[in-house]
């Protein structure tokens, strides 16, 4: 069995082996901006160029669109023809890049064409979940081809650059851009941070069709103080490598080509002009060969944070710190070549720089062709082959947090029978523009099939009757139109209830200090659920939001997101059972707001409730534990859940040894295989995501009650079962321990098999010296 095993290990290590190589060479493959052919253009170049020259090459403007405070540029055309612009976004068509460009090449002295980028976040015009959405699919293949989608709808247009993926780890729902990333886990966000990279950047970035992509916001961004935007962020260095940097690395190994610093204080010193983390860090330790953009106006503000008193200091801190490109903050233009004569700057930090801008220009063919072919039809419109993608990965997102029965059988999937009645009702329920979300490029919501519309067509296909009323306003507490909605949940068989959050209550500069349903809304749900029909509350969000009343009184609950162009006919083959939910949270849902920050990777406290649920004594008497009196301690629905309409069954979880070395492991030379059956109970057919989780205790410092570190999207027929499998290497063992070295130690290793991050069947394994 031990020579078998060690057999097994060997075999492992020499798969692992190739596919490290393989990856690598892909990754090689994808850095093409990091050629000698390239490198000798560059230096050719910037031997002609005038420091004036080379300085305008670090300076992007935006085109129009502005998102922090600031005038707006009005002569870009001049400045272009002057040679003062490097880059230029929010331009999105063949028609304004072409004619920006045609100024650049044809007028400036030394023809250097400008590159374009622009917010394509989540979809260029065919417009795909949010990212929290996207991720809530744990399918990385969907990710990369929607990712791919909109690099060849933006690059038709001119747009070669866009300022995704956001892989900032939030572990707080109160902050607006938790829709933007992957949620809460390290894990799963370096494999959807790969995903996109992959996706934008195709093999090559000199294929007209990819994009670069610009991993963002470095660094901790996401860890904003109260959930506040914009929020200074401490994170001590272990937390920083251990969650906050992986994300990041794993992008940057995969060939992003840029990477934006974020406009929070990082330990004091603000993102943007951080030499720890932006030359240290990612140019050093991790070879970064693409270049740094600073985020909207950050350069600007790193005197309002404090560490310059007057712009040319800010301009400064920044170059020197590692920021090659400055995004609107309108300092390197001005200063920068007085800060070189001065002596302040050295010219080669300026020199290097530019080159890491103009290898990427290359690297994209720009030099070459820096026109697109004109578009008879500006931005045209989505194909039937990427709605068809669009509809698949909004339907893989929906996340059934509840079906209980009501008479006897679940709510969903519904059955409403010919000539019944289903009532819609919510302002979410027929609103094609909310239902692309926030930061949706040049989407229109037009393009968006609203849940009521789609129903409608059901309707129609089934016979069976609908009615629609909106019941509450958006936001507030105005229940204008309950009446009607009243009448029509007394007409209703089923209702199906819209709510949740606008599409503009999200993203950027929305923060939350509470994470409950609007007060109209909620009054809504509750006079409505008490008419007593069987009730599915369909609720669309950018975060998680505290849906306590709902958990405990409304039978169905389906997470919706902002599903994209395809919501309503997503939606509608969720809820009538054409398709199976199969999405799973990325970040906990809290019970209430106070709970915040609230994410499963947590430490232990040395005074852990034996059960998170376990209720206060009435005379108080076990409270000395890490708990609140007026609430559980656990999330509502955590990391990692979802339902599905069948039920999956888990079983035989084995692990390949009983003891593995930590020295073997260090070397590289040592992996643990744990498996496990998964079989699916139920009469449909259904996709379960098995996820695998680690605990290390014994450690020379604490580490979390569950790691993710594996996990695999697993397709079954009724009654099926499958055997899955995941090895545990270096890689998924090691930690920054106390040395501040990342290394496997002896501890207690438990490895957990599971439907989410809350349950599942475990192990135990030694590790050894
Ligand atoms: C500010 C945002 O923080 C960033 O994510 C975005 O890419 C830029 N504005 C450009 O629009």
């Amino acid at each position: 069995m031990k020579t078998c095993n060690s057999r097994r290990a060997i075999r492992i290590a020499i798969i692992l082996a190739v596919q490290i190589g393989l990856t690598a060479s892909i990754v090689a493959q994808n850095n093409t901006f990091a050629s000698p052919a390239i490198d000798a253009r560059v230096e050719a170049l910037l031997r002609q160029m005038t420091l004036d020259e080379k300085i305008a090459q670090l300076n992007q403007i935006t085109t129009g669109y502005a998102t922090g405070p600031g005038g707006i540029t009005n002569n870009h055309d001049e400045l272009l023809a002057a040679g003062k612009i490097g880059s230029l976004f929010n331009a999105n068509t063949a028609l304004q890049t072409n004619t920006y460009q045609k100024i650049a090449v044809e007028k400036s002295r030394l023809h250097i064409p400008v590159l374009f980028g622009l917010d394509v976040i989540h979809g260029f015009r065919t417009i795909f979940p949010v990212p929290l959405g996207l991720a809530a699919t744990w399918d990385l293949d969907v990710i990369e081809r929607a990712a791919r989608v909109a690099a060849e709808e933006a690059s038709r247009q001119g747009v070669r650059w866009t300022f995704s993926p956001m892989v900032d780890i939030t572990r707080d729902a109160r902050w607006g851009r938790i829709i933007e990333g992957a949620g809460e886990d390290p894990y799963l966000g370096s494999l959807v941070a790969r995903a996109y990279v992959r996706g934008y950047q195709g093999n090559s970035l000199h294929d007209p069709s990819s994009i670069l992509a610009c991993v963002k916001h470095f660094v901790g961004y996401g860890a904003a103080e109260s959930g506040r935007d914009y929020n200074s962020t401490e994170i001590p260095e272990r937390l920083l490598r251990q969650v906050y940097l992986p994300p990041f690395h794993a992008a940057v190994d995969e060939g992003a080509a840029t990477v934006m610093s974020g406009f929070n204080a990082l330990n004091e010193v603000p993102s943007s002009a951080n030499p720890f983390t932006l030359t240290a860090i990612l140019r050093k330790e991790w070879g970064f060969q693409g270049f740094v953009v600073s985020d909207y106006g950050s350069l600007h503000e790193v005197m309002a944070h404090g560490i310059a008193n007057d712009e040319s200091t800010a301009a400064r801190k920044a170059l020197l710190a590692g920021v090659d490109m400055d995004m609107e903050g309108h300092v390197y233009l001005p200063h920068l070549a007085a800060l070189v004569h001065s002596g302040a700057v050295p010219e080669e930090r300026v020199n290097d720089a530019v080159r890491h801008i103009l290898r990427i220009k290359f690297a994209l063919g720009l030099f070459d062709t820096p026109y697109v072919p004109a578009a008879s039809e500006d931005q045209s419109a989505p194909t039937p082959a990427y709605r068809a993608l669009a509809r698949q990965a909004a339907e893989e997102s929906l996340v059934l947090l509840k079906n209980d029965p009501v008479d006897g059988h679940p709510v969903l999937p519904l059955q409403i029978s010919k000539g019944g009645h289903l009532a819609v009702i919510g302002p979410l329920g027929d609103s094609a523009e909310d239902m692309i979300g926030s930061w949706a490029a040049v989407g229109r919501g037009q393009d968006a099939i609203s849940l009521r519309a789609a129903l409608q067509e059901r309707a129609g296909q089934n016979q069976f009757e609908i009615r629609y009323a909106q019941g509450a306003d958006f936001i507030g507490a105005s229940t204008g139109g309950v009446s009607e909605a009243l009448d029509d949940a007394q007409w209703a068989d089923v209702i199906v209830m819209a709510l949740g959050e606008r599409a503009l209550a999200t993203g950027e500069g929305s923060a939350r200090t509470d994470l409950n349903l609007p007060s109209g809304q909620q009054e809504l749900l509750e006079k409505i659920t008490a008419v007593g029909k069987p009730v599915v509350l369909v609720l669309f969000s950018g975060r998680p939001l505290t849906i306590a009343w709902a958990g405990a009184h409304v039978p169905a609950i389906l997470e919706a997101w902002f599903p994209g162009i395809e919501a309503g006919p997503a939606l509608v083959r969720i809820l009538f059972g054409d398709a199976n939910p199969a999405g799973r949270l990325t970040a906990s849902f809290p019970r209430a707001v106070g709970q915040e920050p609230i994410y499963y990777n947590a430490l232990s406290t040395g005074r852990p409730l034996a059960s998170p649920d376990e209720p206060l004594a009435p005379d108080f008497g076990n409270r000395y534990f890490s708990r609140y009196i007026d609430e559980k301690a656990s999330p509502l629905y955590p990391f990692g859940y979802g339902l599905s309409y069948t039920t999956f069954h888990y079983s035989n979880i084995h692990v390949s040894a009983s003891k593995i070395s930590a020295s073997a492991l260090n070397r590289g030379g040592s992996s643990l295989t744990v498996s496990a059956d998964v079989s699916n109970m139920g009469a449909r057919a259904g996709i379960e995501t098995a996820q695998l989780y680690i605990r290390l205790r014994g450690t020379s410092v604490a580490r979390p009650v569950r790691e993710l570190k594996g996990f695999e999207r697993v397709p079954l027929a009724p009654g099926q079962s499958r055997h899955v499998e995941f090895h545990l290497g270096g890689k998924e063992l090691r930690f920054w321990n106390i040395d501040m070295k990342e290394i496997a130690e002896p501890a207690t290793l438990t490895v957990w098999i599971a439907p989410d991050s809350a349950s599942g069947l475990s192990q135990e394994v030694e590790i050894t010296e």
